[in-house]
Protein backbone atom coordinates (compact mmCIF):
# COMPACT_ATOMS: atom_id res chain seq x y z
CA UNK A 1 0.00 0.00 0.00
CA UNK A 2 1.23 3.54 -0.93
CA UNK A 3 2.24 5.53 2.30
CA UNK A 4 0.78 8.57 0.15
CA UNK A 5 -2.71 6.78 0.20
CA UNK A 6 -5.89 8.35 2.01
CA UNK A 7 -8.34 6.03 3.61
CA UNK A 8 -10.86 7.16 0.72
CA UNK A 9 -8.88 6.08 -1.78
CA UNK A 10 -7.68 2.48 -0.19
CA UNK A 11 -11.73 2.12 0.29
CA UNK A 12 -12.34 3.42 -3.28
CA UNK A 13 -9.46 0.54 -4.73
CA UNK A 14 -10.35 -2.05 -2.46
CA UNK A 15 -12.63 -4.65 -3.52
CA UNK A 16 -14.83 -6.81 -1.37
CA UNK A 17 -17.27 -9.41 -2.01
CA UNK A 18 -20.77 -10.63 -0.82
CA UNK A 19 -20.51 -14.70 0.35
CA UNK A 20 -24.33 -14.55 -1.36
CA UNK A 21 -22.08 -14.11 -4.95
CA UNK A 22 -19.52 -17.33 -4.65
CA UNK A 23 -20.48 -19.34 -7.77
CA UNK A 24 -21.28 -16.27 -9.46
CA UNK A 25 -19.18 -16.00 -13.05
CA UNK A 26 -15.62 -14.38 -11.84
CA UNK A 27 -14.34 -11.87 -13.66
CA UNK A 28 -17.18 -9.63 -14.08
CA UNK A 29 -16.97 -6.12 -13.06
CA UNK A 30 -20.04 -4.61 -14.18
CA UNK A 31 -23.78 -5.86 -13.35
CA UNK A 32 -24.87 -9.09 -13.34
CA UNK A 33 -28.05 -10.36 -12.87
CA UNK A 34 -29.11 -13.35 -10.46
CA UNK A 35 -32.30 -15.15 -10.39
CA UNK A 36 -33.33 -15.76 -6.85
CA UNK A 37 -35.88 -18.55 -6.44
CA UNK A 38 -38.74 -17.98 -4.03
CA UNK A 39 -40.22 -21.05 -2.10
CA UNK A 40 -43.11 -21.01 -0.54
CA UNK A 41 -43.13 -24.29 2.29
CA UNK A 42 -46.20 -26.07 2.55
CA UNK A 43 -47.28 -24.39 5.83
CA UNK A 44 -48.32 -21.68 4.11
CA UNK A 45 -52.17 -22.06 3.32
CA UNK A 46 -52.63 -22.33 -0.54
CA UNK A 47 -55.52 -19.59 -0.64
CA UNK A 48 -52.71 -17.50 1.08
CA UNK A 49 -50.66 -18.22 -1.63
CA UNK A 50 -53.28 -18.25 -4.21
CA UNK A 51 -54.14 -15.05 -3.50
CA UNK A 52 -50.44 -13.23 -3.31
CA UNK A 53 -49.13 -15.31 -6.01
CA UNK A 54 -51.16 -16.97 -8.14
CA UNK A 55 -50.06 -15.86 -11.69
CA UNK A 56 -46.78 -16.33 -11.27
CA UNK A 57 -44.75 -18.88 -13.52
CA UNK A 58 -43.67 -22.18 -12.14
CA UNK A 59 -39.77 -22.36 -11.36
CA UNK A 60 -38.92 -25.93 -11.19
CA UNK A 61 -37.37 -27.27 -13.88
CA UNK A 62 -35.74 -30.25 -14.65
CA UNK A 63 -32.36 -30.61 -16.08
CA UNK A 64 -30.11 -34.09 -17.40
CA UNK A 65 -28.65 -34.90 -14.70
CA UNK A 66 -26.65 -38.29 -13.70
CA UNK A 67 -27.38 -40.61 -10.45
CA UNK A 68 -25.19 -42.13 -8.23
CA UNK A 69 -23.87 -44.76 -10.46
CA UNK A 70 -23.12 -42.14 -13.01
CA UNK A 71 -26.07 -43.20 -15.16
CA UNK A 72 -27.80 -40.69 -16.95
CA UNK A 73 -30.94 -39.10 -15.74
CA UNK A 74 -33.57 -38.37 -18.50
CA UNK A 75 -36.26 -35.48 -17.51
CA UNK A 76 -39.57 -36.68 -17.12
CA UNK A 77 -42.38 -34.34 -17.80
CA UNK A 78 -41.59 -30.59 -16.66
CA UNK A 79 -42.88 -30.85 -13.04
CA UNK A 80 -45.13 -27.60 -12.52
CA UNK A 81 -44.89 -25.78 -8.66
CA UNK A 82 -47.20 -23.48 -8.87
CA UNK A 83 -45.64 -22.59 -5.21
CA UNK A 84 -42.84 -20.66 -6.42
CA UNK A 85 -41.11 -18.21 -8.77
CA UNK A 86 -37.84 -16.46 -9.24
CA UNK A 87 -36.99 -12.35 -8.57
CA UNK A 88 -34.58 -11.10 -10.74
CA UNK A 89 -32.20 -8.97 -9.08
CA UNK A 90 -29.03 -7.16 -10.93
CA UNK A 91 -26.27 -6.62 -8.81
CA UNK A 92 -22.22 -6.42 -8.85
CA UNK A 93 -20.22 -9.27 -8.07
CA UNK A 94 -17.57 -7.31 -6.34
CA UNK A 95 -17.43 -3.95 -5.75
CA UNK A 96 -15.34 -1.27 -3.06
CA UNK A 97 -16.79 -0.19 0.29
CA UNK A 98 -18.51 2.96 -0.92
CA UNK A 99 -20.58 1.06 -3.36
CA UNK A 100 -21.16 -1.88 -1.34
CA UNK A 101 -24.49 -1.67 -1.98
CA UNK A 102 -24.36 -2.93 -5.58
CA UNK A 103 -24.11 -6.22 -4.07
CA UNK A 104 -26.45 -8.46 -2.44
CA UNK A 105 -25.89 -9.38 1.19
CA UNK A 106 -26.65 -12.26 2.84
CA UNK A 107 -28.84 -10.29 5.81
CA UNK A 108 -31.15 -9.21 2.89
CA UNK A 109 -31.77 -12.68 2.08
CA UNK A 110 -32.43 -13.53 5.99
CA UNK A 111 -34.27 -10.11 5.89
CA UNK A 112 -36.30 -11.11 2.24
CA UNK A 113 -37.56 -14.58 4.61
CA UNK A 114 -38.78 -13.01 6.96
CA UNK A 115 -41.09 -10.55 5.02
CA UNK A 116 -42.24 -13.33 3.04
CA UNK A 117 -42.95 -15.44 5.99
CA UNK A 118 -45.62 -12.60 7.46
CA UNK A 119 -46.71 -12.41 4.20
CA UNK A 120 -47.46 -15.77 3.77
CA UNK A 121 -48.83 -16.92 7.01
CA UNK A 122 -50.10 -12.99 8.06
CA UNK A 123 -52.35 -9.87 6.87
CA UNK A 124 -50.11 -7.36 9.48
CA UNK A 125 -48.24 -6.13 6.29
CA UNK A 126 -51.27 -5.71 4.13
CA UNK A 127 -51.77 -1.75 3.20
CA UNK A 128 -49.29 -0.40 5.21
CA UNK A 129 -46.50 2.65 4.96
CA UNK A 130 -42.56 1.02 4.52
CA UNK A 131 -39.19 2.09 4.26
CA UNK A 132 -36.35 0.55 3.63
CA UNK A 133 -32.75 2.34 5.18
CA UNK A 134 -29.53 0.71 2.89
CA UNK A 135 -31.65 -1.08 0.51
CA UNK A 136 -29.40 -1.41 -1.77
CA UNK A 137 -30.24 -3.56 -4.41
CA UNK A 138 -33.60 -3.81 -2.69
CA UNK A 139 -34.91 -7.44 -2.35
CA UNK A 140 -36.88 -7.40 0.62
CA UNK A 141 -38.78 -4.16 0.30
CA UNK A 142 -39.48 -4.96 -3.24
CA UNK A 143 -41.16 -8.65 -1.80
CA UNK A 144 -43.00 -6.42 0.81
CA UNK A 145 -44.41 -3.62 -2.13
CA UNK A 146 -46.77 -7.09 -3.13
CA UNK A 147 -48.82 -6.46 -0.09
CA UNK A 148 -48.00 -3.02 1.41
CA UNK A 149 -49.55 0.31 0.03
CA UNK A 150 -46.34 2.02 -0.46
CA UNK A 151 -42.96 1.36 0.10
CA UNK A 152 -39.95 3.69 0.10
CA UNK A 153 -36.52 1.80 -0.94
CA UNK A 154 -33.88 4.56 0.68
CA UNK A 155 -30.20 4.58 -0.19
CA UNK A 156 -27.29 6.97 -0.73
CA UNK A 157 -25.73 7.72 -4.14
CA UNK A 158 -27.28 8.03 -7.37
CA UNK A 159 -25.47 4.67 -8.91
CA UNK A 160 -27.03 2.21 -5.83
CA UNK A 161 -30.78 4.34 -6.62
CA UNK A 162 -30.27 3.33 -9.96
CA UNK A 163 -29.17 -0.27 -9.75
CA UNK A 164 -32.45 -0.24 -7.14
CA UNK A 165 -34.70 1.60 -9.62
CA UNK A 166 -33.56 -1.92 -12.40
CA UNK A 167 -34.53 -4.07 -10.25
CA UNK A 168 -38.03 -2.72 -10.00
CA UNK A 169 -38.31 -2.88 -13.52
CA UNK A 170 -36.85 -6.11 -14.00
CA UNK A 171 -39.44 -7.46 -11.57
CA UNK A 172 -42.52 -5.66 -12.49
CA UNK A 173 -44.32 -8.19 -14.33
CA UNK A 174 -43.43 -11.24 -11.39
CA UNK A 175 -44.31 -8.94 -8.39
CA UNK A 176 -47.79 -7.32 -10.36
CA UNK A 177 -46.90 -4.74 -7.07
CA UNK A 178 -50.10 -3.70 -5.20
CA UNK A 179 -48.67 -0.75 -3.82
CA UNK A 180 -46.17 2.13 -5.03
CA UNK A 181 -42.59 1.75 -4.83
CA UNK A 182 -40.44 5.32 -4.40
CA UNK A 183 -36.81 5.07 -4.46
CA UNK A 184 -35.60 8.09 -2.93
CA UNK A 185 -31.95 9.63 -1.68
CA UNK A 186 -31.73 9.10 2.49
CA UNK A 187 -28.13 9.61 3.68
CA UNK A 188 -28.29 9.01 7.22
CA UNK A 189 -25.87 11.72 7.70
CA UNK A 190 -27.86 14.82 6.98
CA UNK A 191 -31.40 15.46 9.52
CA UNK A 192 -34.60 13.86 8.77
CA UNK A 193 -37.13 15.55 7.36
CA UNK A 194 -35.05 15.62 4.17
CA UNK A 195 -35.07 18.96 2.50
CA UNK A 196 -37.85 19.02 -0.28
CA UNK A 197 -38.05 21.34 -3.49
CA UNK A 198 -41.33 22.74 -4.23
CA UNK A 199 -40.47 24.03 -7.70
CA UNK A 200 -40.80 20.38 -9.33
CA UNK A 201 -38.76 21.45 -12.71
CA UNK A 202 -35.52 21.60 -10.30
CA UNK A 203 -36.36 18.55 -7.95
CA UNK A 204 -33.56 15.97 -8.45
CA UNK A 205 -34.44 12.38 -9.67
CA UNK A 206 -34.16 10.76 -6.02
CA UNK A 207 -35.31 13.70 -4.16
CA UNK A 208 -38.58 14.38 -1.69
CA UNK A 209 -42.06 16.26 -1.77
CA UNK A 210 -43.59 17.34 0.57
CA UNK A 211 -46.24 14.86 0.54
CA UNK A 212 -44.17 11.96 0.27
CA UNK A 213 -42.05 12.88 3.75
CA UNK A 214 -45.34 13.46 5.19
CA UNK A 215 -45.97 9.35 4.08
CA UNK A 216 -43.14 8.31 6.01
CA UNK A 217 -44.61 9.85 9.23
CA UNK A 218 -47.29 7.52 8.90
CA UNK A 219 -45.14 4.43 8.45
CA UNK A 220 -45.24 1.88 11.06
CA UNK A 221 -42.63 -0.45 9.43
CA UNK A 222 -38.97 -0.01 8.68
CA UNK A 223 -36.50 -3.04 7.08
CA UNK A 224 -33.17 -2.52 7.42
CA UNK A 225 -30.03 -5.01 6.62
CA UNK A 226 -26.48 -5.17 7.23
CA UNK A 227 -26.40 -1.94 7.79
CA UNK A 228 -24.22 -2.54 10.60
CA UNK A 229 -20.38 -2.28 9.71
CA UNK A 230 -18.65 0.78 10.54
CA UNK A 231 -19.23 2.24 13.96
CA UNK A 232 -19.65 5.91 12.80
CA UNK A 233 -21.98 4.61 9.92
CA UNK A 234 -24.00 2.98 13.44
CA UNK A 235 -24.08 6.35 14.75
CA UNK A 236 -24.95 8.08 12.10
CA UNK A 237 -27.98 5.36 11.25
CA UNK A 238 -29.47 5.60 15.32
CA UNK A 239 -29.33 9.22 14.55
CA UNK A 240 -31.22 9.21 11.31
CA UNK A 241 -34.00 6.45 13.88
CA UNK A 242 -34.19 8.23 16.44
CA UNK A 243 -35.67 10.99 13.85
CA UNK A 244 -38.01 8.62 12.22
CA UNK A 245 -39.38 6.85 15.04
CA UNK A 246 -40.12 9.45 17.41
CA UNK A 247 -42.52 11.38 15.12
CA UNK A 248 -45.64 10.40 13.25
CA UNK A 249 -46.67 7.22 13.93
CA UNK A 250 -45.51 4.13 16.34
CA UNK A 251 -43.17 2.35 14.08
CA UNK A 252 -41.18 -0.93 14.66
CA UNK A 253 -37.98 -1.41 13.12
CA UNK A 254 -36.65 -5.55 11.37
CA UNK A 255 -32.78 -5.22 11.10
CA UNK A 256 -30.89 -7.78 10.08
CA UNK A 257 -27.10 -8.06 10.30
CA UNK A 258 -24.23 -10.55 9.68
CA UNK A 259 -21.57 -10.51 12.72
CA UNK A 260 -17.91 -9.85 11.08
CA UNK A 261 -15.42 -10.71 13.36
CA UNK A 262 -11.76 -9.36 13.15
CA UNK A 263 -8.76 -9.83 15.79
CA UNK A 264 -8.01 -6.83 18.15
CA UNK A 265 -4.52 -5.88 18.94
CA UNK A 266 -6.11 -4.24 21.77
CA UNK A 267 -8.50 -7.10 22.59
CA UNK A 268 -5.75 -9.89 21.70
CA UNK A 269 -8.62 -11.69 20.74
CA UNK A 270 -11.01 -12.24 18.16
CA UNK A 271 -13.65 -9.99 18.19
CA UNK A 272 -17.15 -8.21 16.89
CA UNK A 273 -16.54 -4.87 17.34
CA UNK A 274 -19.13 -3.05 15.43
CA UNK A 275 -21.83 -5.39 16.70
CA UNK A 276 -20.78 -4.85 20.14
CA UNK A 277 -21.38 -0.79 19.31
CA UNK A 278 -24.89 -1.71 17.64
CA UNK A 279 -25.37 -3.46 20.82
CA UNK A 280 -24.74 -0.80 22.75
CA UNK A 281 -27.70 1.19 21.22
CA UNK A 282 -30.02 -1.30 22.89
CA UNK A 283 -32.01 -2.01 26.18
CA UNK A 284 -33.47 -5.79 25.63
CA UNK A 285 -36.75 -6.71 26.62
CA UNK A 286 -38.21 -4.22 28.77
CA UNK A 287 -34.96 -2.80 30.64
CA UNK A 288 -36.37 0.73 29.13
CA UNK A 289 -37.93 0.52 32.35
CA UNK A 290 -36.11 1.78 35.97
CA UNK A 291 -33.97 3.32 33.80
CA UNK A 292 -31.63 6.39 35.23
CA UNK A 293 -34.17 9.77 35.05
CA UNK A 294 -33.20 11.84 31.73
CA UNK A 295 -31.62 8.85 30.12
CA UNK A 296 -34.63 8.90 27.87
CA UNK A 297 -35.41 7.59 24.83
CA UNK A 298 -34.52 4.42 23.95
CA UNK A 299 -34.41 1.72 21.40
CA UNK A 300 -35.80 -1.36 22.78
CA UNK A 301 -34.52 -4.61 21.09
CA UNK A 302 -35.79 -8.08 20.53
CA UNK A 303 -33.87 -10.86 19.21
CA UNK A 304 -36.00 -12.88 16.55
CA UNK A 305 -35.05 -16.12 16.77
CA UNK A 306 -34.28 -16.41 12.49
CA UNK A 307 -33.69 -20.73 13.19
CA UNK A 308 -37.77 -20.55 13.39
CA UNK A 309 -38.39 -18.84 10.06
CA UNK A 310 -38.60 -20.69 7.29
CA UNK A 311 -35.89 -20.28 3.80
CA UNK A 312 -38.34 -19.09 0.87
CA UNK A 313 -34.82 -17.64 -0.67
CA UNK A 314 -33.06 -20.44 -2.04
CA UNK A 315 -29.55 -21.12 -2.97
CA UNK A 316 -27.87 -19.08 -0.31
CA UNK A 317 -26.45 -20.43 3.17
CA UNK A 318 -27.84 -18.75 6.20
CA UNK A 319 -24.97 -19.88 8.30
CA UNK A 320 -24.77 -18.93 11.89
CA UNK A 321 -24.04 -15.29 11.99
CA UNK A 322 -27.26 -13.48 10.41
CA UNK A 323 -29.17 -11.68 13.64
CA UNK A 324 -32.79 -9.97 13.45
CA UNK A 325 -33.75 -7.66 15.52
CA UNK A 326 -37.29 -6.13 16.46
CA UNK A 327 -36.24 -2.84 17.77
CA UNK A 328 -38.93 0.14 19.15
CA UNK A 329 -38.19 3.36 19.85
CA UNK A 330 -39.80 4.60 23.65
CA UNK A 331 -40.70 7.86 23.23
CA UNK A 332 -40.27 9.01 27.20
CA UNK A 333 -40.78 12.26 29.30
CA UNK A 334 -38.49 13.44 32.11
CA UNK A 335 -40.77 14.61 34.66
CA UNK A 336 -39.69 17.27 37.36
CA UNK A 337 -38.31 16.48 39.97
CA UNK A 338 -36.11 13.77 38.28
CA UNK A 339 -38.93 10.79 37.58
CA UNK A 340 -39.55 9.98 34.58
CA UNK A 341 -42.38 7.70 32.65
CA UNK A 342 -42.35 6.05 29.08
CA UNK A 343 -45.13 6.43 26.43
CA UNK A 344 -45.01 2.78 24.83
CA UNK A 345 -45.27 2.23 20.95
CA UNK A 346 -48.12 0.38 20.20
CA UNK A 347 -47.45 -3.23 18.92
CA UNK A 348 -47.97 -3.11 15.33
CA UNK A 349 -48.50 -6.37 15.04
CA UNK A 350 -47.22 -10.34 14.99
CA UNK A 351 -44.23 -11.79 13.29
CA UNK A 352 -44.20 -14.04 10.18
CA UNK A 353 -41.48 -16.08 8.18
CA UNK A 354 -40.03 -17.15 4.87
CA UNK A 355 -37.63 -19.06 2.74
CA UNK A 356 -35.48 -17.60 0.02
CA UNK A 357 -32.68 -18.45 -2.65
CA UNK A 358 -30.25 -17.25 -5.13
CA UNK A 359 -29.31 -18.67 -8.75
CA UNK A 360 -26.86 -17.58 -11.30
C1 LIG B 1 -23.63 -3.86 3.10
S1 LIG B 1 -24.74 -2.85 2.18
C2 LIG B 1 -26.29 -3.63 2.43
C3 LIG B 1 -27.20 -3.46 1.24
C4 LIG B 1 -28.46 -4.30 1.30
N1 LIG B 1 -29.29 -3.90 2.43
C5 LIG B 1 -28.10 -5.78 1.43
O1 LIG B 1 -28.02 -6.26 2.59
O2 LIG B 1 -27.90 -6.45 0.42
C6 LIG B 1 -24.89 -1.38 3.20
C7 LIG B 1 -25.84 -0.36 2.63
O3 LIG B 1 -25.88 0.80 3.47
C8 LIG B 1 -25.81 1.95 2.63
N2 LIG B 1 -25.25 3.12 3.35
C9 LIG B 1 -24.00 3.26 3.84
N3 LIG B 1 -23.83 4.49 4.36
C10 LIG B 1 -25.02 5.14 4.21
C11 LIG B 1 -25.47 6.44 4.54
N4 LIG B 1 -24.67 7.33 5.15
N5 LIG B 1 -26.74 6.76 4.24
C12 LIG B 1 -27.54 5.87 3.63
N6 LIG B 1 -27.17 4.62 3.27
C13 LIG B 1 -25.92 4.26 3.55
C14 LIG B 1 -24.92 1.51 1.50
O4 LIG B 1 -25.03 2.35 0.36
C15 LIG B 1 -25.41 0.11 1.26
O5 LIG B 1 -26.49 0.05 0.39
Amino acid sequence: MNGGDSNEDTEERRQVMSEVHLGCPPGIYGPHISRFTISVPSEVESSRFNELFKDEESCTEQGIGFDEDGDLLLPRRRQVSRRCFTMKIQHNITSSIPSVGLQVWKAELVLSDFVLHKMCTSTVFDGIVSLELGAGTGLAGLLLARVAEMVFLTDHGDKILDNCVKNIQLNSGVLNHQGVVYVRELDWAHPWPPKVSLDLASQERFSWSSSEVEEVQKASLLLAADVIYSDDLTDALFGILERLMSQGSGKVLYLALEKRYNFSLDDLDVVANGYSHFRSYLREGDKCEGLEPGSFPCFRGLRINVAEIPQYVGEYDRGKDVELWQIRYNKGKVLKFGLSFQIPVPEPGRQACLNLFVAK
